[in-house]
């Protein structure tokens, strides 16, 4: 597909007024994208868990105007009050979506949205924000054109997303999806993320992933700023290749189930993006002293048990704790008792591989 596929059409369909709601969560990416070209085009393909309960539930309402506007008209509630502060993020993904979203200067909005998680967690909430945003939107287009078919809806909706910040593009449809082309991913595009479909071993279906909140304040670097920092970066090259193979061998392991060969892919690409935000110019170090303190415990932990938990890590300082649920009573027994103690206040989230987005309205 190309980006003009998503340029609608004119619509027959009148839509005076109304409101929709959709709850979208967030992801896990196991090969991540860092680095990106124009237009938030990733510089290499990644794969993700959509994640359960780390959830953003956005309502927009909307209200046709006499006259369409020059920008995007709009307000904007985050749990209950005006924010002001979001709004420059809103308004500038609506600037990047207007010739996909024509119709948007006709109406004046109102945005309501909540996370479920605590607001300054470190949890970035602009993968499920985004992707929420973006669904909301594709529902007032599928009202103005109901012969839309779902997987039109789930793609603009994915292609919108990823406008607004680029992992949102992976926080539309459940299980694993792949954003990025790549040779040996079916569907796969850079424009947006794709429900992957190869085979999946049963030990990936209810994977588990507690999310360790070691550092609540706020990021030290922008992930936008984090990306840019990949052109010129001396190993940029090297890194975009590795991902398609480290891809490759993921493909394998989903299949088989090889959970030995997962963990050495997803902990080598967490401690790699790491390594290409410290060896960038400027250079940053973004884990903190007990981010390293529990990287430690899980690897002496997997050591003396066997039990097949590992570690990834978004840009922060958080840890995501993985392992599969068969292993659910004994790896939390094991957070609780050895892990905690790195939290920031002992706070933690568990979550899970989820189903996706769903509407609520
Ligand atoms: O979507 P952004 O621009 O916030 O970038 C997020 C990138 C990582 O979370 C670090 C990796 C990934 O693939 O999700």
């Amino acid at each position: 597909m190309h980006q003009n596929d998503f340029i609608p059409q004119a619509f027959n369909n009148n839509i005076e007024k109304g409101i929709v709601t959709w709850q979208s969560p967030s992801n896990i990416a196991l090969v991540k994208y860092w680095g990106k070209k124009e237009n938030q085009i990733p510089a290499n393909p990644s794969i993700s868990f959509t994640l359960e309960t780390s959830v953003t539930t956005t309502s927009l309402e909307y209200f046709k105007e006499e006259q369409a506007g020059l920008t995007v008209q709009f307000e904007l509630y985050f749990e209950d009050k005006k924010k002001e502060d979001f709004k420059p993020k809103i308004e500038n993904f609506f600037k990047r979506i207007e010739s996909y979203c024509p119709y948007l200067k006709n109406y004046k909005f109102v945005i309501r949205t909540k996370n479920s998680f605590p607001h300054s967690s470190g949890i970035a909430s602009s993968a499920s924000g985004m992707s929420a945003l973006a669904l909301c939107i594709m529902s007032i287009e599928k009202e103005l054109n109901p012969e839309m078919t779902e997987e039109y809806f789930n793609k603009k909706a994915s292609f919108l997303a990823r406008l607004g910040s680029g992992s949102a593009c992976r926080s539309i449809e459940g299980g694993l999806v792949a954003w990025g082309e790549h040779v040996n991913i079916e569907g796969s595009s850079d424009l947006f993320g794709v429900k992957y479909k190869g085979e999946v071993h049963k030990v990936f279906k209810n994977y588990q992933d507690t999310i360790l909140l070691v550092d609540k304040g706020s990021k030290q670097v922008s992930s936008s700023v984090g990306h840019n920092l990949m052109h010129g970066h001396p190993f940029a090259e090297k890194r975009f290749e590795q991902a398609h193979s480290n891809l490759d061998d993921l493909r394998q392991v989903l299949k088989s189930g090889d959970l030995k060969t997962f963990i050495q892919i997803v902990e080598s690409e967490a401690l790699t993006l790491h390594a290409m935000m410290m060896s960038s110019r400027p250079y940053f170090i973004l884990m903190k002293p007990n981010t390293l303190e529990i990287i430690n415990h899980i690897w002496k932990y997997r050591e003396q048990t066997g039990i097949p938990v590992c570690f990834t890590l978004d840009a922060g300082a958080n840890v995501h704790v993985l392992y599969p649920e068969e292993n659910e009573d004994k790896v939390f027994e094991f957070i609780k008792n050895e892990l905690l103690a790195y939290c920031e206040n002992e706070q933690y989230l568990c979550d899970r591989v989820g189903i996706g987005a769903v509407q609520l309205n």
